[in-house]
């Protein structure tokens, strides 16, 4: 469910026109609808309700600060992964005490960083890090709240790109070695053992490994238990999949998710953490683009637009599917005609969509990328030297540019000449 909707054959942003957007900001723009991330939080809240479980938004499916204070407001925590995003965290006012600090590789200064501003837990990924935190929080005269994230080695049957679970990814400590793990952190001078970690993937589309993992986990606190070390918080992760492909996809719904959950954790008494990403603001996002011309190549049409790989890499880099979306709606007889839409990046990979059925486009008409606000603008970069776009957030009939387009000016600003090149070119 989301607020773009079409109203008198335009798409809209909750109240707002597109066009009208297009016509203010320029394109390509990211466009985020508020009722759709209020309404997704929600949903989720209600589905986990019954359960002590905090919702850690992962920031690194979009870190505009509009965002995420959005949902800090509704009572999110954040959920982040480096000191760039943990600095975005604080700054859109997410308290401390609700955010967890995940990552595979926190360096030293991020960690003496997280444990400054006293956070509520730092997840650790190796016996290198725990040992390091440890000295570095004993530094300090304090104890590190820890969780031990475990690799259940679990096939969460997703893209090969974001599947975390297992054993040969390179997350977490195999969960066969956990419990020693564990037991060894909590004799640490430095260490406060507070709970145990997951995250098997993203874009799930199934429950079964979720179930698998979870009960992994719950083998595991229950060993613990059994060997008296409390474990009072357990943290599963983000990975619900949305669906991106409107004609075949359906995704576990979140109060199927939730009674997984329930099922497995339930009745273990402790505290549970949540760290969904995608969930949350997937489907609260498009990508509006302005086709620029349109190719007849030799066996196809190409539909050239202004956005590219750059703005939006997810379907050059895992293959992934975003519905195209005509700002002007076609009418119902329309013919559909199927065409390759594509940017104007220098390679071949900068294809939005293969041989797909849309009805006639022509020159300067608007489109937009659904299911674009997770992974979109966070993984942009100014790749051909284009200029990162902006995002624009609309609150009903309200809208705001929650990020502005930088200029050339900017774009070039950080660079300088080493002093033999100061001369001028012959
Ligand atoms: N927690 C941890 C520790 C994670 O690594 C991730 C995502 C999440 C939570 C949030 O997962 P979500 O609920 O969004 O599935 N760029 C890829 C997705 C990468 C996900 C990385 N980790 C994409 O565009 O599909």
């Amino acid at each position: 469910m989301n607020h773009f909707h079409y109203k008198n054959g335009e798409l809209y942003a909750e109240d707002v026109p597109i066009g009208r957007l297009a016509g203010k900001v320029g394109t390509p723009f990211y466009c985020y609808s508020t009722a759709t991330l209020v309404r997704h939080f929600e949903v989720l809240r209600d589905a986990l309700s019954g359960l002590d479980a905090t919702i850690c938004f992962a920031v690194k499916a979009n870190s505009n600060l509009a965002v995420i204070r959005t949902l800090a407001d509704l009572g999110a925590g954040a959920d982040v992964v480096s000191e760039g995003e943990l600095r975005r965290a604080l700054a859109a006012g997410v308290p401390a005490r609700r955010i967890v600090f995940s990552g595979v590789g926190k360096t030293r200064r991020e960690l003496e960083f997280a444990l400054d501003q006293d956070i509520l837990q730092i997840n650790v990924e190796s016996d290198a890090e725990l040992e390091e935190l440890s000295q570095l929080a004993a530094a300090k005269g304090r104890r590190a709240a820890i969780a031990v994230r475990v690799n259940p080695d679990v096939d969460a049957n997703t893209h090969a790109k974001i599947t975390t679970g297992r054993k040969e990814n390179k997350f977490g400590i195999e969960w066969t070695r956990a419990h020693q793990v564990l037991r060894w952190a909590g004799t640490l001078p430095g260490i406060e053992v507070t709970g145990v970690a997951v995250h098997i993937g993203s874009q799930l589309t199934e429950l079964h490994p979720f179930r698998e993992a979870f009960r992994r986990v719950r083998d595991l606190v229950l060993m613990l238990k059994a060997d008296g070390l409390a474990i009072r918080r357990i943290d599963l992760g983000g990975g619900l999949g949305v669906p991106y492909d409107s004609s075949d996809e359906v995704p576990p719904l979140p109060a199927d998710y939730a009674a997984v959950i329930r099922d497995t954790l339930g009745d273990l008494g402790c505290a549970l953490v949540v760290e969904p990403g995608r969930l949350l603001v997937g489907n609260a996002g498009i990508l509006v683009s302005r086709v620029i011309r349109v190719k007849e190549g030799a066996t196809r049409t190409f539909v050239v637009c202004d956005a590219a790989m750059n703005d939006l890499v997810r379907p050059a880099m895992y293959d992934a599917h975003h519905d195209i979306l005509p700002i002007n709606e076609a009418p119902p007889d329309a013919e559909l005609l199927p065409v390759d839409v594509v940017g104007p990046v220098c390679e071949s990979g900068d294809t939005f969509a293969r041989q797909r059925s849309l009805p006639g486009l022509t020159k300067g008409d608007l489109i937009a990328f659904a299911t674009a606000g997770a992974y979109g603008a966070t993984m942009s970069s100014a790749y051909n030297s284009r200029l990162l776009v902006p995002e624009v957030m609309v609150k009903g009939s309200a809208f705001a540019v929650v990020r502005a387009r930088p200029t050339y000016e900017d774009m070039l600003a950080l660079e300088s000449l080493p002093r033999w090149l100061h001369q001028p070119a012959e």
